[in-house]
This record gives C-alpha cells, sequence and structure tokens, in this order.
C-alpha cells in the first residue's frame, strides 16, 4: 500500500494490457504505424522494468546488502477491516486524566519499544507503525513486537509512506502526539542504499508531516534527529547552536534536511516540533548494526573486532547514552510541547519549534567501551586498530545538554559500565552466548 512510485510498476510486465484506444479507431489509416509503435514502445519499456528490477539483486551479492530498498517497498502489507480498526482504537485509547494519545512510528525499533512501554506504563494511549523492513534483523522487531503486545500496544503494519493508511490511522482516532522515530538508520550503510535514506527519512517525513497539518486537531510531533547533524564540528561540546551544515554522511544530511522540514511546517501550518538529537543509543533489545552490539556478538565467537584511531593515534569517542535516559529525555520533550496552533491545514498563531541534545555529556573512547565489555563477557577481545575511513563516521561526539536540563529537568543517570551490564544480561539471555544471532 506505500506510494512509493516504483510500486505502481507491475511485477510482471506481461500484465500490460494492450488496450485499442478510442483514437486508433477513428484514424484507422495510421493503425498499422500506431500499433507497430506502441508494440516497440512496450518492447522497450520491457527491457526497462527488466533491467530496473535485475540491477538491485545482481548488486546484493553479500546477504547484508539484500535489504536494497525496491525489494522492501515491493512487500505488501494489509491494513484494514472492522478487527483491525478495534485495534488501532483500543491500543490507543487514553486510560488515565490528562493523559495523551500518541503515534509512534517506528514502535519495533530499539528507542520506539522503549518509549511506547514507557508511554504505555504510565496510561497514555500508544498505537505503533512500524514496517519491519529488513535492515537488519526483523526476528528481533518480531520480539519486541511481542514485548509490546504484552503491554497492550497495536504495532500497525505499514510504511509512513502509505498517504492513505496514515489518514485513516488519523481518522480512527485524533491523536494528541506523535513520536515519530521510524527512520532509515546506519551512517556507513548509506553509500549501499542512498536511496532507502531519502526515501524513509526525508519522503516519509513529509508524509507524516502532511497528514498531521491536515488533520484536526493538529498533533505536536517529537522526532528523532540525530547527534550526526554536528558533522565535522570540532568544537566541543556539542551545543543546539552550533553550525550543523557540514555533514560527514548522507544519513546526517537527511536529518538535518529533517530539521529544515520541521522548520518549514512550523512556519507555515503552526505544527508544534520538537527535534532530538539522539548520542549513540545503546542498551538493552539494542540496534544490530552498532559497534556495542557487534562487537559483544564477535569478541564472544572469538572473531576480530575494527578498533578506530584518527590521524597521529587519535582518540575515536563517542558520548554513549544509556536508553533510559533516553526514555526520560522523550518522555520529557512530550510533557513540555506545546499544542500545535493551525487548524484545517491552515496556521492560526505562532507554534513551538524546538531541537535539544539528548546525549550522556560523558565521551568515552571506543578502546574503553571494549575493555568493559572484556570484563562483563569474560572473554579477551582481538582488537584491530585501523584507520577511521571517511565514510561517515566522526571522531569524537559530546553533547551539551543544558538546554534540555533547562526545559524539563534532564539529567542522565546511567554511567556506561552500568549500561552495557544492564545491555550484556539482555544479550545473553537473549542469544544465548552465540547461537541466535546467526543474522
Ligand atoms: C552549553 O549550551 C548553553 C546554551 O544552551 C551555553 O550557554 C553554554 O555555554 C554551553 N556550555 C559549553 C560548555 O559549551
Amino acid at each position: 500500500m506505500s506510494s512509493s512510485h516504483m510500486d505502481n510498476i507491475p511485477s510482471t510486465p506481461g500484465k500490460f494490457k494492450m488496450e485499442k484506444s478510442p483514437y486508433i479507431h477513428r484514424f484507422r489509416l495510421h493503425y498499422s504505424s500506431l500499433a507497430k509503435l506502441t508494440f516497440w514502445s512496450f518492447v522497450f519499456m520491457g527491457l526497462i522494468l527488466v533491467f530496473f528490477f535485475k540491477s538491485p539483486s545482481s548488486k546484493s551479492t553479500s546477504s547484508s546488502s539484500s535489504s536494497d530498498l525496491s525489494r522492501r517497498s515491493l512487500k505488501t502489507t494489509s491494513w484494514g477491516g472492522p478487527v483491525w480498526e478495534k485495534r488501532v482504537k483500543s491500543s490507543a485509547r487514553i486510560r488515565t486524566r490528562n493523559g495523551f494519545s500518541v503515534l509512534v512510528t517506528g514502535a519495533a525499533g530499539f528507542v520506539g519499544t522503549h518509549v511506547s512501554v514507557a508511554l504505555k506504563r504510565r496510561g497514555d494511549g500508544v498505537l505503533g507503525l512500524d514496517n519491519f523492513n529488513d535492515y537488519y534483523d526483523p526476528n528481533l522487531k518480531r520480539s519486541r513486537q511481542s514485548l509490546l503486545e504484552r503491554s497492550g500496544i497495536f504495532i500497525v503494519e505499514g510504511d509512513i509512506n502509505d498517504v492513505a493508511l496514515l489518514n485513516k490511522l488519523f481518522d480512527l482516532n485524533p491523536f494528541t502526539h506523535v513520536v515519530h522515530l521510524a527512520a532509515q538508520a546506519g551512517v556507513r550503510y548509506a553509500m549501499e542504499n542512498p536511496s532507502s535514506y531519502v526515501h524513509s527519512n526525508i519522503a516519509g517525513f513529509v508524509n507524516l508531516l502532511e497528514t498531521c497539518k491536515n488533520s484536526n486537531p493538529q498533533p505536536a510531533i517529537i522526532w528523532a534527529s540525530s547527534s550526526s547533524v554536528y558533522g565535522l564540528n570540532t568544537k566541543v561540546p556539542f551545543s543546539e547552536k552550533d553550525r550543523t551544515d557540514q555533514p560527514a554522511s548522507l544519513y546526517a544530511a537527511t536529518k538535518k534536511a529533517g530539521e529544515e522540514i520541521a522548520h518549514t511546517y512550523n512556519h507555515i501550518y503552526g505544527l508544534s516540533l520538537t527535534g532530538l538529537r539522539f548520542f549513540t543509543v545503546y542498551g538493552p533489545w539494542g540496534r544490530p548494526d552498532m559497534a556495542y552490539f557487534f562487537f559483544t556478538k564477535d569478541i564472544l565467537r572469538g572473531k576480530s573486532i575494527p578498533i578506530f584511531e584518527a590521524a597521529n593515534h587519535g582518540t575515536v569517542a563517542r558520548d554513549f547514552t544509556y536508553i533510559d535516559d533516553i526514555v526520560k529525555g522523550c518522555l520529557g520533550a512530550l510533557d513540555t510541547a506545546e499544542k500545535s496552533t493551525g487548524s484545517g491545514g491552515k496556521k492560526r498563531g505562532p507554534a513551538q519549534l524546538r531541537v535539544f541534545n539528548l546525549g550522556n555529556t560523558s565521551p568515552v573512547p571506543v578502546s574503553d567501551l571494549v575493555s568493559i565489555l572484556e570484563r562483563l563477557l569474560k572473554v579477551k577481545a582481538k582488537r584491530v586498530v585501523m584507520k577511521l575511513p571517511r565514510n561517515g563516521d566522526v571522531q569524537f561526539t559530546h553533547a551539551n545538554i543544558s538546554f534540555a536540563r533547562r526545559e524539563f529537568g534532564y539529567k542522565p543517570t546511567t554511567d556506561l559500565q552500568t549500561g552495557l551490564k544492564k545491555f550484556v544480561r539482555w544479550y545473553l539471555s537473549y542469544y544465548g552466548s552465540g547461537k541466535k544471532s546467526e543474522q
């Protein structure tokens, strides 16, 4: 049901019907030449289609790149019907006085799962939306979905690019808030599959904002930007007012584009928008494409792990932020979000527009991360020191969080040692010591 332009192309060229148009009937003289022209145009289109569908699959030789955009967005999802509608309404229903009704996109994702559970626990209505794509192991997303189901949270299977679906959800339930976490993540994967970043982080975001702007009442929107927007900045700690015009990856560029798009929708339509720049979020139920996660897997298997260093043996460090602190930040942003001011697609007054850093404010060298993992796993890592490639990763991240502290008392409390201990405990209980994590 996605509105991607690729969905409009039939999967088999043979499905094209050769229909005689009234035009052809009226100009019989030209019929044969027109028929020839039509025939050859179909042959040509057929060739284009064959090329179009062959090229991505021939590129995806390694297993990790098999999740190209075309394959993923061609997957049809079904939604609708009375049973489905009942589940949507029941999940979104507010269960406490002054509670919110929140649509969480990317609800089967790492941050999405934790935020959804936290909202539900305090009595807010929560409806999830997720397309369950295979950028990383979908089994992990399904396990998170089971976790949410046990808390009474329904995840609608669908894409944020599906306009009809988004409109249907807002027709069924007047959401007070949207927590928009659905995105194509990952910094290096952007070189393999650039269009998936444009598809999710730009086109998908615009689709969502269009639906929000048209709905009555308009919801307030809290959405995931990224610390990667600071790009090649060298001034630390990173503050919200620092420049963000030197992204080092397409991922960062699409998140920066999102911030500018947010400005536009706030300015024209009065949508209340809050962007959150997350700094290297980690913890139980995390993303397998992140270093702390696959380091754990590889250390347990005796596989060597690459440790990057910058020029002149410079230390690569990250402001690792534990998931519970991020959840507190998301809820703080949600609770201080003002109402959108537009209605009927028109702005009625100035609306709130904010951007916050959500970090931990204590960068840790990646080699220290590995030492902590070694101690927790009781296995020595095979370290291979390599030069930091210039393909998206930056040397250093460090958040200045004083703005979030001032606005909603954001104060991270979990250090890397404590947080990794909780992660490793989860990892071992979920995967054992290395069998289930095959993909
Ligand atoms: C952190 O950001 C605030 C503005 O939010 C600024 O006043 C302060 O000087 C910054 N701190 C540092 C250490 O850069």
